[in-house]
C-alpha cells in the first residue's frame, strides 16, 4: 500500500469517527439546550460524512452492489466470529459490564445484519419486493417489515424503532 493510499485509509476511518462523534455531541447539546451548538455538530457531521465518502470513492472502496453486499457480509462476519467475542471476553476479564453489554449488542445484531444482507444478495435483482425496516434505538436490532412487540435483544418497546425506507 502507498503512503496516499494508507493516508486514505486512515482519513477515511478519521472522518468516519468524526460524523458519529458529532451527532452524539449534537444530541448531548440538544438535551442540555444548546440549540444552535446542536445544529453546528450537525453540519459538521454532514460535511464530514462528505469527507469520508469522497476519501472511500478515491480509494475504490465504493464497487457495484453485489460486491458490496459481500463486502458488507466478510465484515459483519467478521465482526461476529471474532471481533466481539474477543472483545466481550476482555470485557469480562476486566469485570467491565457496560462495555460487554455494547459489544454483546452489537455482536448479535451484526449476525443479523449478516444474514439480512445474505438474503438480499442471494435474490439481487431477482426480485420487486419493497418493505421497510425497523432499528432498535436501543441495541440497534434490525428488522424487516414490521417492528417486534419488544426487541427480543434488548427489551426496548417496539414503539421505539426507527422506520428506515
Ligand atoms: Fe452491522
Ligand atoms: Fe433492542
Amino acid at each position: 500500500m502507498s503512503k496516499t493510499e494508507q493516508n486514505l485509509a486512515d482519513a477515511f476511518a478519521g472522518e468516519s469517527q468524526a460524523n458519529r462523534k458529532y451527532l452524539a455531541f449534537a444530541q448531548q447539546a440538544e438535551k442540555e439546550g444548546y440549540k444552535q451548538v446542536a445544529k453546528l455538530f450537525r453540519a459538521a457531521a454532514d460535511a464530514e460524512t462528505v469527507h469520508a465518502h469522497a476519501h472511500l470513492r478515491t480509494m475504490n472502496g465504493v464497487g457495484k452492489t453485489v460486491d458490496n453486499l459481500k463486502t458488507a457480509i466478510a465484515g459483519e462476519t467478521h465482526e461476529f466470529k471474532k471481533m466481539y467475542p474477543e472483545m466481550t471476553e476482555a470485557a469480562k476479564a476486566e469485570a467491565n459490564k457496560t462495555a460487554e453489554r455494547s459489544f454483546n449488542f452489537a455482536n448479535e445484531v451484526e449476525k443479523i445484519h449478516a444474514h439480512l444482507y445474505q438474503n438480499l444478495l442471494d435474490t439481487l435483482g431477482k426480485t420487486k419486493e419493497n418493505y421497510s425496516y425497523y432499528v432498535c434505538p436501543v441495541c440497534g436490532n434490525t428488522v424487516e417489515k414490521e417492528p417486534p412487540g419488544t426487541c427480543p435483544i434488548c427489551g426496548a418497546k417496539g414503539s421505539m424503532f426507527k422506520k428506515v425506507d
